[in-house]
């Protein structure tokens, strides 16, 4: 029986990939001398603040140029900008669908708890006015290691009390449905199913996603 639901956020709830991509260009251009592209973004969604800096760098093919403190001061710097981009964000900013998807979820009493990768999945939360649906985050400082690791998504069932077979999973990054079959839950890809090809059902748009569907979906992968 499905008892809880486990969320990804940057392109499940929300989509701050274009603020992280602004912030990564700029700094990259002004401080690193490097141009990124819309295909490294690609590299950088699910990946955390210094993995993203490190791809950019060997991108660059910068990776020796920098020592760790300048490192940090960077991904500082990225931070400081990235906020100030998603500073204004409000319900408004919730992509197409998820906000009744998460009504019904509440009006049926499951757990709902967030695995992002994110260090301030917290404020983004706050402006979309969601904090309240949530009953627990995964601290992405606590984990040992990033997605495709199952890590964060073992962790967003165990912070629900139920075992991994009866939560759900959604994500629409490839890593991310890795992450959540390895942890031995069920896996939602949002997004190209040829590239979430892994995922247990898959929806092509936050728009589509639709509990009934789940529910058929997982009642038939556990008969
Ligand atoms: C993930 C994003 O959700 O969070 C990545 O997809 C990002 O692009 C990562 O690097 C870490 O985010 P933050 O807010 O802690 O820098
Ligand atoms: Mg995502």
């Amino acid at each position: 029986m499905i008892k809880g639901f486990v969320f990804d956020l940057d392109g499940v709830i929300t989509d701050t990939a274009r603020f992280h991509y602004q912030a990564w260009a700029k700094i990259a251009q002004d401080d690193m001398g490097i141009t990124i592209n819309p295909s490294v973004n690609e590299q950088l969604k699910g990946v955390s603040r210094m993995d993203s800096l490190n791809v950019i760098l060997k991108f660059g093919h910068r990776e020796n140029d920098f020592t760790q403190e300048q490192k940090e001061a960077l991904a500082t710097k990225k931070n400081d900008y990235y906020v100030e981009l998603i500073s204004n964000m409000t319900p408004a900013d919730i992509l197409p669908g998820m906000k009744n998807f998460l009504d019904e979820l509440r009006a049926e009493n499951y757990g709902m708890s967030l695995a992002s990768a994110s260090k301030n999945a917290p404020r983004i939360l706050k402006g979309l006015k969601l904090t309240e649906y949530f009953d627990k985050i995964v601290d992405p400082a606590s984990l040992h290691h990033g997605k495709p690791d199952p890590e964060i998504f073992a962790k967003g069932a165990e912070l629900l009390k139920i075992k991994p077979n009866e939560a759900v999973g959604l994500e629409d990054a490839f890593a991310g449905i890795q992450s959540i079959n390895g942890a031995g839950e069920f896996s939602v890809g949002i997004g190209d199913p040829k590239i979430l090809n892994e995922a247990d059902l898959n929806f092509n748009s936050t728009a589509e996603v639709s509990l009934a569907k789940i529910k058929a979906a997982y009642a038939a992968k556990h008969k």
